[in-house]
């Protein structure tokens, strides 16, 4: 089975412009699970630009489906999944002056730190993704480190402009796939996906877990924007002389 977790950061980020108390992420997660998502992924990063300890606390005890924590390798917020227990980390990179996360997860060049963290989740019975190029020598660090699964960067297909490189890219996905599975590893995408590019992912056999953000929560404020205006002249014309 393939499944859909939404990341729901960017839902924090509007609450986060104006420092209030809406959108509220937790209330995005209900709406995710209510139309069918399998997961709901939030990144908590380490200048809490989006989501924040309390969106992750309050997620832990009312997302009902799976709860996918995206972070990176440092002490503080290792020490916060520890304590929240999601269902699963996805670890990432986190460099604090980037949009999004730009690379992959450098697994080989971090495995003494990947493997005790991995450590310290499974002692927590957390599952562990590694968000990571798709790369041979990544895969196999994943592996080696104790990883259950991996998450396959689709950035780098996302941003192919041509057709020529957009088949090089999905050429590039299946071999990791392949690779991955002879390691034993689950296998997740994500990154860049959107509902123009999503069909040939979708279609690459033995990929079961798509993480999308930002497409979805763009689309959600367009097709949304309509009833929430009628709401707010309902208002005004109800309560105006
Ligand atoms: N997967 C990982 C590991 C990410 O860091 C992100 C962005 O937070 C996503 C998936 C979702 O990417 P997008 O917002 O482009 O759908």
């Amino acid at each position: 089975m393939v499944v859909l977790n939404v990341n729901i950061d960017h839902v924090a980020t509007v609450r986060q412009a104006r420092l209030a108390d809406e959108p509220d992420p937790v209330w995005a997660a209900v709406e995710c699970e209510l139309a069918g998502a399998n997961g709901i992924t939030v990144h908590l990063r380490q200048d809490r630009r989006h989501i924040c300890d309390r969106d992750v606390r309050l997620l832990k005890e009312t997302v009902a489906c799976k709860l996918n924590l995206e972070m990176c390798l440092a002490e503080p917020i290792v020490r916060i999944a520890e304590k929240i227990r999601p269902d699963q980390v996805t670890l990432v990179p986190e460099n604090r002056a980037e949009l999004t996360t730009e690379g992959g997860l450098d697994c080989a060049r971090h495995s003494k730190r990947l493997a005790e963290v991995v450590r310290r989740m499974h002692s927590k019975r957390i599952l562990v993704s590694s968000f990571i190029a798709p790369d041979a020598e990544q895969i196999a660090a994943s592996a080696e480190t104790g990883c259950d699964a991996i998450e396959l960067h689709t950035g780098m297909y996302a941003n192919a402009k041509t057709q020529r490189a957009i088949k090089q890219r999905l050429s590039e996905l299946r071999a990791a796939r392949d690779f991955a599975m002879t390691r034993k590893l689950v296998v997740h995408a994500g990154h860049g996906l959107t509902y123009r590019n999503i069909a040939p992912v979708a279609r690459i056999e033995g990929l079961c877990e798509f993480n999308i953000g930002h497409s979805i929560v763009s689309r959600s404020v367009l097709v949304g924007i309509r009833q929430a205006t009628a709401e707010m002249i309902e208002l005004i014309e109800k309560f105006s002389r």
